[in-house]
């Protein structure tokens, strides 16, 4: 028989849309099978300020569609202390909850692991972030319909980019990871892609956009990641147009836009099954771990694993496609 008979949920760091469907797979699902679940606003600060919110099935009416957190977000400083971590560890103990599901990155889940190790409370993360960027997971929450926001983008793009025989820039979120750059980028057929995870030349993307202008390409979209080496859309723009000036040249950046938005039905599916399966794991008696998604199946990876793995999620044959595809 499990101990655990009250669990707290909360999202932390950048938000993604689907946080809100899995969070209310996680009250469902606890109060299915008997637990008690308190939601915790604004994530490891709420756990400072003892921001509880005791749930019940109709806490989660109507959010399955909504963008954003019910429970919102920050970054806590303050937890990453000794001293905070034991004011939140304590506020949990004062109210009886046994267990936490967290939902976030790998920021999140770095906090989590800390505080699980220091007062054995039990811990299950789920991977909700748009950058795909964590281990043990081919999927992270939010990242299908981060994608979608974009490629919306460049196909109006694409149609103003067509009609004045431009050259756009297209700044796409990723400090550290590339997922969306490339996604968007061949689902939007653009003519090239700057990632963080690889060097790309000036001078080999002017080769690029020389060789399609040759063969009677009339305008053409660049994708560059935010953490592009390069420089963001703005710097890499600036440095083409020094060297080729054959189009006219435009950036758009899109921003923050990325992270909001009505989820995918994509990713309210994958909300709902982390999110039972989160709860089921704890009652299981794990701790430490991961849900993710493998191959349609969901596994757990121990948080030790999935933190200190750097696996290239960029699909090598992904980037071999995009190169033919746009020529
Ligand atoms: O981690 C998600 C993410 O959207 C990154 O892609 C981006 O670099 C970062 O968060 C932006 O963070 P903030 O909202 O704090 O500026």
């Amino acid at each position: 028989m499990s101990e655990i008979k009250k669990i707290a949920v909360f999202t932390s760091g950048g938000d993604s849309p689907g946080m809100n469907a899995c969070i209310r797979a996680v009250v469902r699902t606890s109060i299915f099978m008997g637990l008690e679940v308190v939601g915790i606003r604004q994530g490891y600060q709420g756990m400072l300020e003892k921001n509880f919110w005791n749930m019940d099935s109709r806490s989660v009416s109507n959010i399955i569609h909504l963008g954003g957190t019910i429970l919102k977000t920050a970054r806590c400083l303050e937890f990453k202390t000794e001293e905070g971590m034991q004011k939140a560890y304590d506020n949990l103990r004062s109210e009886n909850i046994d267990a936490l599901i967290a939902i976030g990155g790998d920021g999140t889940a770095t906090g989590a692991e800390r505080f699980s190790k220091a007062f054995g409370i039990p811990v299950i993360c789920i991977p909700g972030t748009i950058d795909n960027d964590l281990y043990g997971t081919d999927f992270t929450l939010g990242f299908d319909t981060a994608n979608n926001t974009v490629i919306e983008a460049i196909d109006k793009i694409r149609d103003t980019a067509d009609s004045h025989d431009r050259l756009f820039f297209i700044e796409v979120m990723g400090r550290d990871s590339g997922c969306i750059a490339l996604r968007s980028g061949i689902a939007g057929g653009a003519e090239a892609i700057l990632l963080p995870e690889r060097d790309t030349a000036i001078e080999e993307l002017i080769e690029k956009l020389e060789t399609g202008a040759k063969r009677k390409k009339s305008s053409s979209i660049v994708i560059v990641a935010e953490g592009d080496k390069n420089g963001g859309a703005y710097d890499v723009a600036k440095r083409v147009k020094e060297k080729f000036n054959f189009y006219d040249t435009k950036v758009t950046i899109l921003g923050h836009m990325q992270r909001g938005g009505t989820p995918s039905s994509t990713d309210r599916v994958l909300a709902c099954r982390f999110g039972y399966a989160a709860v089921k794991a704890l009652l299981a008696g794990e701790t430490q771990q991961i849900v993710g998604i493998r191959g349609n199946s969901i596994k757990l990876t121990s948080l030790h694993e999935a933190l200190n793995m750097h696996e290239f999620k960029l699909e090598e044959d992904l980037m071999e496609l995009a190169t033919i595809l746009s020529i």
